[in-house]
């Protein structure tokens, strides 16, 4: 069985993600080097580019998950967010980065940062493998990000596409994906 499917072309190989996720670690080292950072991984997309992402870190690295369900489409109209399952420990007076897969239209991460931004972190930030800055619909402060993308739908290193691929090692495009990938993640 193929590995990709066969309208998939790669966009990033394994190396160039690396090559990124280290240049982004270099900079989380420098900027939290006093106090560390809590990493929140927004599940299931991220946690790909979370544990390799935490590998290179140098600083104190605290880990906590959430899930949200999403009724948006990528072509359809933006929908409501909800949080599914909640961050086991408070945030309060921590310096915390949301580590995302892709930053699309935005939304979702709007949401979040208002959520978390009201149970009292010291700073918040936004990291994410991928900018598709091109589709963002509301503004979100991204300090972080591996790569910007164009408008393609994309899957591995954490995306997927109907469940599938996330463990792809290398960012491939997939052409007329037919259906966007509906769960919430
Ligand atoms: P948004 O920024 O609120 O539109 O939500 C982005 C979320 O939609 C991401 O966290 C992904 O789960 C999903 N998503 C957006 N674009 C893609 C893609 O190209 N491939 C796979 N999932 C995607
Ligand atoms: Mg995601």
């Amino acid at each position: 069985m193929r590995v990709l499917p066969e309208n998939a072309r790669v966009l990033f190989t394994e190396e160039q993600v690396d090559a990124q996720v280290r240049r982004v670690a270099a900079g989380i080292n420098e900027r939290y080097r006093s106090g560390g950072v809590k990493l929140i991984g927004v599940l299931k997309g991220s946690v790909f580019f979370l544990t390799a992402l935490s590998r290179y870190l140098e600083v104190p690295v605290r880990v906590d998950f959430l899930a949200i369900s999403s009724f948006s489409t990528r072509r359809g109209a933006p929908g409501v967010v909800r949080i599914e399952k909640d961050l086991d420990e408070p945030i309060e007076g921590e310096d915390v980065l949301v580590v995302e897969d892709i930053v699309d239209t935005g939304l979702t991460l709007r949401y979040l940062l208002r959520t978390l931004a009201g149970r009292g972190p010291n700073s918040l930030g936004i990291c994410t493998l991928l900018d598709r800055a091109a589709r963002r619909l509301v503004e979100v402060p991204v300090e972080y990000r591996c790569f910007e993308i164009g408008d393609h739908f994309v899957v591995g290193c954490g995306l997927d596409y109907k469940q599938l691929y996330r463990n792809l090692r290398c960012v491939a495009v997939i052409d007329s994906p037919g259906q966007e990938s509906s769960d919430s993640d």
